[in-house]
């Protein structure tokens, strides 16, 4: 495929995205956004693809926000394209049947926090820094940040760092639980890595079922109740679920196929 604002790798069933706009502090414009929705069409179709891994290229920022200079002239109208855009994009790679983690790598500001919301996992290197500064810039955030920084940090400091526009440091955001592991710049992408690798040992139909279900809990329109009943019931289908229980029984290691 061809990509100008990002690289995509696949190595051992592990795509790792990366935003190339170093220069830009890898913000995100349209044409970046539009590059990671074709990026994700492919990991949705392609079976060899196991788990994600998106981060920003060079040593000072993850995505340092949607483009300022590209959407400072927009109409109200071009701007609620944008974001209705953004939204499907990032509840796309909230929706992937497959893990997603965020490997934040310095700033992860507005769309870049935003960005890295929408992951079903964020590591964040030492020198990362989170925060939604678009109360500075006389806008709110567009892509999601009200509703998603609320879920993982709670409304008391949700609000106050979406109204005071103030940035946190990574041990801030591990503390807040926005963060699941704090790394070394060097250690961040290998710590990514080895919990991508842990999760593909699993059944990749379970690992869909439970981001499904894990999902829905935020989902306002479902029951995640009824939908774990449902799939609680639909893994008793597949031969995973039948290999999985004789390999505990038979005191081995389970292989699983995904059938
Ligand atoms: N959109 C467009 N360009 C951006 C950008 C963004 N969100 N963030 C950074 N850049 C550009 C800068 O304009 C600058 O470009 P230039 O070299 O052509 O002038 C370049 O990236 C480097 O940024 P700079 O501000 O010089 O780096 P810094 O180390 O002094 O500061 C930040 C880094 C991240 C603190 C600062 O760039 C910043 O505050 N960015 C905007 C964050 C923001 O408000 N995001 C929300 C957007 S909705």
């Amino acid at each position: 495929m061809d990509f100008s604002l990002i690289t995509v790798n696949t190595e051992d069933g592990i795509t790792t995205i990366t935003i190339n706009r170093p220069d830009k502090m890898n913000a995100l414009n349209i044409q970046l956004l539009g590059e990671i929705d074709k990026a994700f069409d492919d990991v949705y179709g392609n079976d060899e693809v196991r788990g994600v891994i998106i981060t920003g290229s060079g040593a000072k920022a993850f995505a340092a926000g949607a483009d300022i200079a590209e959407f400072s002239n927009f109409t109200s109208e071009k701007a609620k394209e944008m974001s209705v855009n953004g939204h499907r994009i990032f509840n796309k790679i909230e929706s992937c049947s497959k893990p997603v983690i965020a490997a934040v790598n310095g700033f992860a500001l507005g769309g870049g926090c935003e960005l890295a919301m929408s992951c079903h996992m964020r590591l964040a290197s030492e020198n990362a820094k989170f925060g939604q500064p678009e109360v500075t810039l006389g806008v709110i955030p567009g892509y999601g940040g009200t509703q998603r920084l609320l879920r993982y940090v709670g409304m008391a400091k949700g609000i106050e760092l979406l109204l005071t526009a103030d940035m946190i440091s990574a041990e801030e955001a591990l503390r807040l639980g926005l963060v699941n592991h704090v790394t070394t710049l060097e250690e961040l992408i290998p710590k990514c890595k080895q919990i991508l690798q842990k999760i593909m040992s699993k059944s990749p139909l379970v690992v869909d079922q439970i981001i499904a279900c894990a999902n829905s809990y935020y989902n306002k329109n479902e029951d995640g109740f009824e939908l774990e009943i449902d799939e609680f019931g639909n893994c008793f289908d597949t031969d995973d679920f039948k290999e999985g229980t004789n390999a505990f029984l038979e005191k081995r290691k389970a292989n699983f196929t995904g059938k």
